[in-house]
């Protein structure tokens, strides 16, 4: 099914299943410890491996001395890169993912050591003698930034008007940089794989958001051909982006299985996934605003500066500033040095999660010095068509177009209630409360400030296929490679499904993460709920026509409810179209450029309210509040789940966060969960969430949008400007530590 115009009615709308608050149909399953995880899965004859790690961050292996491990006790078999056999690269890697001779990273995988048990493999890593010559690497961002290059591939430069004139001109200027650290993923399921050849077939249980972007790349990486694949990832404990791409887990897996005759199971090491996996990579950003006296802007700059490998990618944070507020002069940039350290790439809303860290401190900022209510000001710069792209390409079907007169239309945004979420937030949270002056509220010991900031988040979309079946007995099954990373995709299929078919969700089976499924969208930048569920839509319009068909009924006025299909007075049971044998459609909802007419973009404002004490410089958050606007939530309950998670990422960002770069010898010094710092229960206190009432017919025929990642962006700079207008002490520099408050 193509879509390309903005959806009709349809089943959904009716909302009987979709849009209700369900708990999670897989939730029994994993509160009871029988969800499999990938490293869970045990077959006959398994042997363990274990990855050995390269010991230095750039430079060449001179030897590697493995005949000691050999020896060893039970160990089966040592793979390394000089008897792999020729590797390729996955399209979305930039590093390999079996170094050697060559190291590009700290903590590459240079050798799997195989053997009976984990432990012995464990022992017998340690027994690897590698020698290395180093050479010096770059690690410094700071350093390195003035090498940055445009970026090759990565959204070009973004320029509206004249930006230098414009700010020059503007009667109020503001002129800051931000900084932002690496991050890790810190996902509680580390990367795992069981991989098990028959003949050259292989089949892999792995954790992995994205099943045919993986089972493509592994393939491209093992020089073995894609249907020869069967990758499975039914259950996965957190991705965060970290697991959109394979690592090194997944190759090694195979590889091991294949020296070793026999299935052979990798777990990541804790230590080893902040050096060995990528991560959010650090930003440096200026941030220009010039604005006339009474806060209308006039002029908007974002530069942002980060490092990566040769041939990676940038950090997008700029991307957010090309959307959000209105100003005739405007510009953007991304700037990408070389950095030998470990890869970076997505995590957790890629792009405007650091950019809104520092853009939104910004607006705090400028407001201020506007002496301008926050709120006020980001509503006075509110605008509904995109402001960094004031024509919308030619529409051949417009006859104004036809006329030479189109090409020149704003370009407006499908929904967007910016305003609004400010409003409701305002008044829910009580921003009438909050002191303007910093530092004058005192409970005590705390000082207590509350601090605002935009969400925005743009909405993508994928195409998505799924498979449906109607089996004798009426029960739906639905089929496709969607993976469920803890978001509740399983949930939202199946009710999709329930209501395109109009049967109770119990009579929903909901199969995912297999790439003998039809290929979906897979979970990612926020585009899984909304695309998945589209590609099921699809699926089970052609099975209600099947259905149709079968029992001899109009497809026009056709009804499915109550496990019945009814069409003026006839009425027949479902599962009667099934008498004769299941019923089976696949369908594929490809995604025409219906969002490059309407800008589709997904809004949100988050409230915080933060004590910090006054003695230890010690920050508590004390309540948060996220008002979105999202499109329809297909399930209140899932959505609020991300939402909330999604906050509590926005908190560890603001305080705890970072990486720390051993910038002697090239890595991250903090390399598991008890030096990388991520919230705990106690840490997160009261959230509240809040959708806006929403539909959004161009999106897709489920007129929803992405949630996740809106969840997170913003919620840093909400935090930081509460302890702004908690102590008076502007931090531009995350994460907000209590060093940097004293
Ligand atoms: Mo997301 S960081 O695109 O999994």
């Amino acid at each position: 099914m193509k879509f390309d115009t903005p959806a009709a009615t349809n089943p959904i709308d009716q909302l009987k299943v979709v849009g209700q608050p369900h708990d999670r149909i897989e939730g029994p399953l994993k509160t009871t410890g029988t969800a499999l995880y990938a490293y869970e899965h045990n077959l006959p004859n398994q042997a363990y491996g274990y990855v050995v790690g390269a010991g230095i961050a750039k430079g060449r292996i001179r030897s590697m001395e493995t005949a000691e491990a050999k020896r060893a006790p039970g160990v089966i078999a040592i793979v390394t890169a000089e008897n792999a056999g020729k590797l390729g690269i996955g399209e979305k890697n930039t590093a390999k993912l079996l170094g050697g001779p060559e190291i590009q990273h700290y903590h590459q995988a240079i050798a799997l050591v195989v053997a009976e048990s984990f432990e012995q493999a464990r022992a017998a890593a340690n027994l690897v003698r590698v020698e290395y010559q180093s050479e010096k690497g770059r690690f410094s961002l700071n350093e390195e930034k003035g090498q940055g290059k445009k970026p090759e591939d990565g959204e070009p430069d973004s320029a509206v008007g004249d930006f230098q004139a414009g700010f020059e001109r503007a009667a109020v200027k503001f002129d800051a940089i931000y900084h932002t650290p690496d991050h890790s993923h810190a996902m509680m399921e580390p990367h795992a794989s069981v991989a098990a050849w028959d003949g050259d077939k292989l089949m892999v249980w792995t954790s992995n958001q994205m099943i045919n972007w993986g089972a493509d790349d592994l393939a491209k990486t093992l020089n073995i051909n894609r249907d020869s694949i069967r990758l499975m990832s039914p259950f996965v404990g957190g991705g965060f982006g970290g697991k959109l791409f394979l690592r090194s887990d997944i190759v090694l897996a195979a590889l091991g299985a294949k020296a070793a005759h026999r299935p052979v199971k990798v777990a990541l090491q804790r230590p080893l996934i902040a050096n060995n996996t990528t991560h959010r990579p650090a930003t440096v950003q200026r941030i220009r605003i010039g604005a006339s006296q009474d806060g209308k802007i006039s002029a908007i700059g974002h530069e942002s500066w980060s490092g990566d490998l040769e041939g990676g990618q940038p950090e997008n944070a700029v991307q957010q500033t090309r959307f959000l507020y209105a100003g005739a002069d405007r510009m953007t940039q991304t700037r990408l040095a070389v950095l030998d350290l470990p890869e970076g790439n997505a995590m957790r809303a890629p792009g405007e999660a650091p950019g809104l860290m520092a853009l939104e401190i910004a607006m705090d900022e400028m407001a201020e010095r506007l002496e301008i209510d926050p709120i006020e000001f980001r509503i006075l710069n509110d605008t509904q068509v995109v402001p960094d792209k004031p024509s919308a390409p030619a529409d051949e079907t417009d006859p104004q177009a036809k006329a030479g007169e189109g090409g020149n239309k704003d370009l407006p945004f499908s929904q967007r209630q910016l305003t609004e979420c400010f409003r409701q937030g305002a008044e829910r949270f009580g921003w009438n409360k909050r002191n303007p002056q910093p530092a004058q509220v005192r409970d005590g010991r705390w000082l207590v400030g509350i601090g605002v900031a935009a969400a925005f988040r743009n909405n993508q979309t994928m195409d998505s296929g799924a498979r449906v079946r109607l089996a004798t007995d009426g029960v739906v099954t639905v089929e496709t490679d969607m993976t469920d990373i803890g978001t509740g995709s399983y949930t939202i299929i199946a009710q999709t499904a329930a209501e395109m078919m109009g049967v109770p969700l119990e009579m929903v089976e909901v199969r995912l993460g297999d790439s003998t499924y039809p290929v979906s969208s897979g979970s990612g930048g926020q585009w899984g709920g909304n695309s998945s569920t589209a590609g099921v839509y699809a699926a089970c319009v052609k099975l209600r026509e099947a259905v149709a068909q079968k029992l001899g009924f109009n497809a026009d006025d056709i009804e499915f409810a109550d496990s019945k299909v009814r069409a003026g007075n006839r009425s027949l049971p479902l599962k009667d179209a099934a008498k004769d044998g299941e019923i089976v459609a696949e369908d594929t909802l490809e995604f025409g450029d219906l969002d490059k007419k309407i800008h589709q973009s997904t809004f949100g404002a988050h409230f915080v309210e933060v004590g910090v004490d006054s003695f230890t410089g010690e920050t508590r958050i004390r309540r948060m509040m996220a008002v979105c606007a999202a499109g329809r939530i297909l399930n209140p309950k899932t959505a609020r789940s991300q939402v909330i998670g999604a906050l509590t990422m926005g908190a560890g960002a603001a305080l705890m966060e970072e990486l720390a770069i051993d910038e002697r010898h090239g890595f991250f010094a903090n390399h598991d969960l008890a030096g990388y710092e991520v919230p705990v229960h106690a840490d997160i206190p009261h959230q509240e969430v809040v959708f806006l009432d929403e539909t959004d017919p161009t999106s897709s025929p489920m007129k929803a949008k992405g949630v996740g990642e809106l969840g997170i962006c913003g919620v840093g700079a909400a935090v930081a400007n509460a302890i702004y207008n908690a102590t008076g002490v502007r931090v531009r520099e995350y994460p907000i530590t209590l060093d940097k408050l004293l």
